[in-house]
């Protein structure tokens, strides 16, 4: 019998490929983004996590959802620093949200504060992600742009002592879920259109920052 855990898995697995060879993203891996994109990509999880997290704080309320919603997870003051650091004391007044980031906080706004399916797939995609190739994306950027601590602390879970081990008892929790089947339905659906949504956010950072160009040879 496949767990949930394997299914979710199983059913993302054509959208995490989208969003993972996304340009930006691979370009991000290969060194080619210029620092002004990273620091954008960084202001996008802010307004994404605040959101996230302040439906979070609501779902420590819902029995099915609690067990997801560890604090040890919260990535807002790591992002706040980060910015704070990326873009200097004024970063509050610096960012804005990208169209695509509007919309991905629109449905975590109208979906995650009061529906555990909806939530428990949203948290999934970002967490299980970030505690997997982020962890991979952190040590890259850190080298790309001479950062660390300061700049990377997003990608650090100083709350998450092993990241294996938490992901192994994370999907256990999925593959417990006391949820009727069409309940867990709507947590894969919703998971596939996270990936997209995260995907839609890459495009746009994609065009707004263009590959560096290097310096020709003279
Ligand atoms: C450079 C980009 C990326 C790389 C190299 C990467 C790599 C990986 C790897 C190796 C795993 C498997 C980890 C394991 O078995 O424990 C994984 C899992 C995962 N990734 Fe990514 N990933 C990337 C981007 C993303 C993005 C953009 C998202 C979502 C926005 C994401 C969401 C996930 C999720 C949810 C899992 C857990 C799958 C599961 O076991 O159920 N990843 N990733």
């Amino acid at each position: 019998m496949t767990t949930f855990a394997a299914r979710l898995r199983r059913a993302t697995m054509v959208e995490h490929r989208e969003a993972e060879t996304r340009g930006f993203i691979t370009r991000l891996m290969a060194g080619g983004v210029p620092r002004a994109g990273f620091a954008a990509l960084t202001a996008q999880y802010l307004f994404i996590y605040a959101e996230l997290e302040a439906a979070a704080d609501r779902m420590r309320a819902d029995k099915t959802a609690a067990p997801f919603a560890d604090p040890a997870l919260t990535r807002v003051p790591a992002l706040e620093a980060d910015l704070a650091h990326l873009y200097g004391p004024g970063w509050a007044s610096t960012i804005t949200p990208l169209p695509a980031t509007q919309r991905y906080v629109r449905r975590l706004h109208e979906h995650c504060r009061a529906s555990a399916p909806h939530f428990i797939a949203h948290h999934y995609v970002r967490y299980l992600g970030d505690l997997s190739g982020g962890l991979l994306v952190g040590r890259s950027v850190a080298t790309t742009y001479g950062l660390g601590p300061d700049g990377v602390r997003f990608y650090a879970f100083d709350g998450v002592e092993h990241p294996k081990a938490y992901k192994a008892a994370y999907r256990a929790r999925l593959d417990a879920l006391p949820l009727p089947d069409e309940q867990l339905d709507t947590v894969v659906a919703e998971a596939q259109l996270a990936f997209r949504l995260n995907a839609a956010v890459f495009e746009e950072l994609g065009t707004a920052y263009p590959a560096t160009t290097l310096p020709s040879p003279v």
